[in-house]
């Protein structure tokens, strides 16, 4: 049986894996689910689960999640170092699913006990890439990409004939605006950008989706995973979301991995590795969807992802801020502080006011973060008063 520790059990990512666990009943056992505020949720599935540990980040909900857990052999605990504590106990494989550079720390502890990590919570790779890479390969942990492009590529790169990748090609469903005009993006509300056509994720992300910042920031993400430089990573828009990225090799091969769009297939896959487990979810019909369609991005429909290029191309601790300038500013637009098209001109523009460094350890990660975000606040405060 496979211990397992889920961070950000009440998320999207999160309830996908519960509902995998609960299916799997005889290849898994729970050792701690973590979440940030959602008690009620996240009792249930520990009861459900019989979970050795439940935490909540938020401190003050202690007592409450306790109540909730009485009668069981549930441990309760709240606060941020319980988050950690949990991230430390002996679970073999983790998922890493807090939104947000949030979910740093715990991955990292997590890490540095060796663990098999199931990495969803791309900021984490994003933001700290370098010292994460650097400590994977020091504590020998294990990383799996969720992400499903890029546990697309993870599943058909074949690691042998690394040398002989051309590109890797991540693909992208382009969105609910593809067929916007910059106009029209101009009076993008929050309920429509909230609406993806193809994935059911968690706020921030659907967001970033809506811009492809989400694509600019998996394109770093892809980088660091798989160690390509920017010049080897194409964009191509896929809007039925079947195709879920592809490898292409120099003797003109290209080998593609596809499934529905259901995070289930991705998450069930690193669950099973190195092998695979059933799973019932509905199967890929190919006559049935008749159709499979692709397209260049409009970069200058979508600035993202020339910004993401620059900042690969650039380096030191660009992704650093350009993730924690980026949460800030969907925060912004969220809570209506800042218009949808102000999100990628915030984040350009924190980028040409900060002063670059090539952090080296978590803690000066998180200094570089800091900075970001209060750089980030400042200029949204600047637009706000013009
Ligand atoms: N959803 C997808 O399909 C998808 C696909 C690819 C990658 N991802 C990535 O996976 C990650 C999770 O995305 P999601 O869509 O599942 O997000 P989500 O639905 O917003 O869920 C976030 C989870 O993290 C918990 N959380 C938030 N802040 C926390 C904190 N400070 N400490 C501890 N727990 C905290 C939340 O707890 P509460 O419920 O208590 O707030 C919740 O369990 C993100 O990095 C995202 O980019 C998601």
């Amino acid at each position: 049986m496979r211990s397992v520790t889920i961070l950000g059990s009440t998320g999207s990512i999160g309830r996908s894996t519960v509902d995998l666990l609960i299916k799997n009943p005889d290849r898994f056992k729970v050792e701690a689910l973590v979440a940030q505020k959602n008690i009620e949720a996240l009792a249930k599935q520990a009861k459900t689960l019989q979970a050795k540990m439940a935490v909540v980040e938020e401190e003050s909900l202690y007592e409450e999640l306790k109540d909730a857990l009485a009668g069981t052999d549930i441990i309760p605990a709240a606060g941020k170092s319980a988050v950690i504590e949990a991230a430390q106990r002996p679970a073999e494989w983790v998922m890493s699913a807090i939104v947000g550079t949030a979910g740093l720390r715990s991955t990292y502890a997590a890490i540095e006990r060796g663990a098999i990590i199931a990495l969803a919570n791309k900021e984490s790779m994003i933001s700290a890439g370098p010292v994460i890479l650097s400590a994977l390969k020091k504590y020998k942990a294990t990383l799996l990409p969720v992400d499903s492009e890029h546990n697309a590529i993870f599943q058909v790169l074949h690691e042998p004939h690394r040398p002989h990748v051309e590109k890797i090609i991540l693909t992208a469903s382009g969105g609910p605006f593809r067929t916007f005009t910059r106009k029209q993006m101009a009076s993008v509300t929050i309920d429509q950008a909230l609406k993806h056509p193809n994935w059911s994720m968690g706020p921030k992300v659907t967001i970033d989706s809506s811009n492809l910042m989400n694509k600019g920031l998996e394109m770093i993400e892809a980088s660091y995973i798989f160690g390509f430089p920017e010049s080897k990573i194409d964009i191509l828009i896929h809007p039925q979301s079947i195709i879920h990225s592809l490898v292409a090799y120099e003797d003109g091969s290209v080998l593609a991995q596809l499934g529905i769009h259901d995070m289930r297939v991705p998450i069930a896959y690193t669950l099973g590795w190195p092998t695979r487990i059933k799973t019932d979810l509905p199967r890929l019909d190919l006559s049935a969807l008749k159709q499979l369609t692709f397209e260049s991005p409009d970069e200058e429909l979508f600035p993202a992802i020339s910004l993401a290029r620059e900042v690969l191309k650039k380096g030191a601790d660009r992704p650093t801020i350009m993730n924690a300038a980026n949460e800030i500013a969907v925060q912004a637009f969220i809570s209506g502080k800042a218009a949808y098209l102000d999100i990628v001109p915030i984040v350009s523009q924190v980028l040409d006011q900060i002063e670059t460094s090539s952090p080296s350890s978590i803690e000066e990660v998180l200094l570089s973060d800091q900075q970001a975000r209060l750089i980030a606040e400042k200029v949204i405060h600047k637009k706000n008063a013009i």
